[in-house]
Parts: structure tokens; sequence; C-alpha cells
């Protein structure tokens, strides 16, 4: 059972408590930032901000809380893993969907509840896919390009030429993953005049099996979580099945997909083209040969990245916080079993 008292919450002619210290290296804003601030005092470094990049290790966190004399932890992307749980904590917010830089086992060991953030950067991921979806139908960054380049009229064509393609707006889009930002991509699309259909074995409103999907969508778009069962889920056999000229889209992990098999539909022009904003190792070499195809775009990984998603955290860790204080039980609680 974890020790948390709010000092603002006791009677004043109570004995009054000493008011919890959150050491916070999560980028923190919005309604959050005011109801943390209310229940506890606050240390404020966010990794974010540092250039150089800093992130700091279970050790590193340790040394810090103690320096702090805080016993609240609020992280993002620092390992909350080994030493950091020599530290005496009354509770932990993992400001991500899935709290895999906290080594929960370790913290329900100890009676430290664990929060996290479910859902905050869907409609961010959302956004960016739709944004990959444009930029590839329409080949806006090689546009761009030919504008800033001087390169306009080019081997005895005008853009005009060059540029033709199929408006989006009647377009099946199949997606396959309809969980947070697979729904928030679902509204969009059809905002977009584009018929939706969707696979997911956990969703009673997605209809289509895999091989359903990829025979009817002209876009297929990857939403699903990594899993055993969803590792390598898209490989030659599947993009082979999809519709000649599909575009494939993958704002989710590049684990879905077998890379090879996708540069051998994209080489002999099966698919139409792709976006992709995640890549084995969170890289790509520059010689690539995905780098040297007109009809991709590459991003590094930016779908969450909006000052939303990071107000949508700060929201659900404060107000894990302020349940925790009075005695609820909180929806984003990764580990109820600390609080029987
Ligand atoms: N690019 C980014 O910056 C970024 C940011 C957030 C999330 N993501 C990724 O986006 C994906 C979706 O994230 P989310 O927050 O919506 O997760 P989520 O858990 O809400 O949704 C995942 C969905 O995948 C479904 N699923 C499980 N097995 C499946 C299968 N075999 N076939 C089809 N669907 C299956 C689940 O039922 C669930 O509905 C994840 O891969 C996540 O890592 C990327």
């Amino acid at each position: 059972m974890p020790n948390l008292t709010s000092a603002s919450a006791t009677r004043e002619d109570d004995a009054v408590a000493e008011r919890h210290k959150a050491l916070v290296t999560a980028p923190f804003r919005g309604e959050g930032w005011d109801t943390l601030n209310a229940l506890v005092d606050v240390v404020y470094d966010p990794w974010i901000e540092h250039v150089p990049l800093k992130l700091l290790n279970g050790e590193k966190l340790a040394a810090r809380l103690a320096e702090e004399g805080a016993d609240i932890l609020i992280v993002e992307s620092d390992s909350v893993k080994g030493p950091v749980f020599e530290v005496p904590l009354a509770a932990i917010g993992s400001c991500r969907g899935d709290p895999n830089n906290v080594d929960v086992a370790a913290a329900t060991a100890r009676g430290i509840p664990v929060l996290r953030a479910p859902g905050r950067n869907a409609d961010a991921v959302a956004e960016l896919t739709v944004a990959l979806l444009f930029a590839v139908n329409r080949g806006i960054v090689f546009a761009d390009h030919d504008v800033r380049a001087g390169e306009v009229y080019r081997d005895g064509t005008i853009p005009y030429q060059r540029f033709r393609a199929w408006q989006l707006a009647g377009q099946t889009v199949g997606i396959v993953g309809l969980g947070a930002v697979g729904r928030a991509a679902k509204w969009r699309f059809e905002g977009l005049g584009m018929r939706v259909i969707a696979h997911d074995p956990y969703a009673p409103d997605a209809t289509h099996t895999l091989a359903e999907l990829l025979a009817e969508a002209d876009v297929v778009s990857m939403h699903a979580m990594v899993t055993p069962d969803t590792t390598g889920m898209i490989g030659a056999e599947q993009f082979a099945a999809m519709r000649e000229g599909a575009v494939y889209l993958n704002s989710a992990r590049a684990a879905l997909h077998d890379t090879d098999a996708l540069v051998d539909a994209l080489t002999r022009h099966h698919l139409g083209g792709a976006g992709l904003d995640h890549f084995v190792g969170e890289h790509l070499a520059t010689d690539h040969p995905l780098c040297s195809m007109t009809n991709v775009v590459l991003t590094p990984h930016i779908g969450g990245a909006t000052y939303d998603t990071e107000a949508n955290h700060s929201r659900a860790i404060a107000d894990g916080l302020a349940d925790l204080f009075a005695g609820r039980v909180p929806d984003n609680l990764v580990n109820p079993e600390v609080l029987a």
C-alpha cells in the first residue's frame, strides 16, 4: 500500500503532512501541470529541453531523486529500472501508453503504484498518417523539392505532367489495428470521403479478415501493436495480395512488416507508394533503397510529437495522482494490486 497523503487535503488543525515532491523529467503542460502543482511540490527538468540529449538510467534517476528529496517520479523516456527502486517512492508516472520504460514488476513488489497515459498520442499519430497519405499520393515532398531546386521544368516536362494522381475521395482504406490510433485515423479518413474497412481480431466492429482487407483496400494503414502475432504480419505474401498500385502506410512500428519485401513490392511497382514513420532500430541507412524511391515518404518516428500529446499525458498522470491521493483507483493504474 503506497504512502500517499495530500497536504492540501488535511484539515488545517491536523498535523500538516509534508507535501510530496515530484521529480518530473517528462515534458508537462496544460491542465495537468496545474493539477500536479496543486497536489505536490515539483522539480521540473524535462528531457526534451536538453541539447545534447540527456536520458537518465536507473542509477542516475536514483541519484537525482535522492539529491532533490523527491518521492514521486514522472518520466517519459528515462529508464526506471534497477537502483531507482532503492529510493523510497510513493508513485511513478510513465507518460506513455505502454510504460515499457518502467520495471513494473519491481515497482509492484515494492507496493509502488505505476500510472500510464493511454491514447495520449492517438490524434497526433492519426494526423501524421493522413499527412503521409497526402504526401505520398500527391508527391508533395518531391514537388516541394522541384520548386526549391529550380527544377519546375525538368526533362522537357512541366509539373502538371509529372504529378498527376487519383483523388483519395472514393478510395477504400484498410485499417489494420482498430485501437486508439486506428480509431482516430478512421474518422479522419472518412472525413476525406474515403470508405474505411478494418481488420482487428479484438475489435468487434472490425469486420474484415486481413486477406479480405488486403484484397479490397486502395490504401493499407498499419495501426496494430507489436505482439508475437503481429510481428512481420505484412510480408511478401501480404504485399502481393494488395491491389496493384496500393499505397502502404505504417505509422506504427516497422516490426509489423518485412522491409525487404516492401522494397521488392515497390521496386516491382506492384505498390504505388509507401509512407513510413518508423524503421527497425529507429534508423534507416542513407543508402537504403527506400531512400532513393520518389513514391516513398519517410519520417523519423515523429507521429506522436505534438504539444497536445504532452498535455494529454500530463492530464492523465496528474489526474491519476489526484485519484491516488483521494483513495480512488485510477483508470490508468498499471498495477492495481498495490492498492489491495
Ligand atoms: N509513430 C509514433 O510516434 C507512434 C506513437 C504512438 C503509437 N504508435 C504505434 O501505433 C500502434 C497503435 O498504437 P495505439 O496506441 O493505437 O495502440 P492500441 O493498443 O490502442 O491499439 C492497437 C490495436 O492493435 C490490435 N491488434 C492486436 N493484434 C492484432 C492483429 N493480429 N491484427 C490486427 N490488429 C491487432 C489491438 O486489438 C488494438 O486494437 C502501435 O504499434 C504503437 O506502437 C506509434
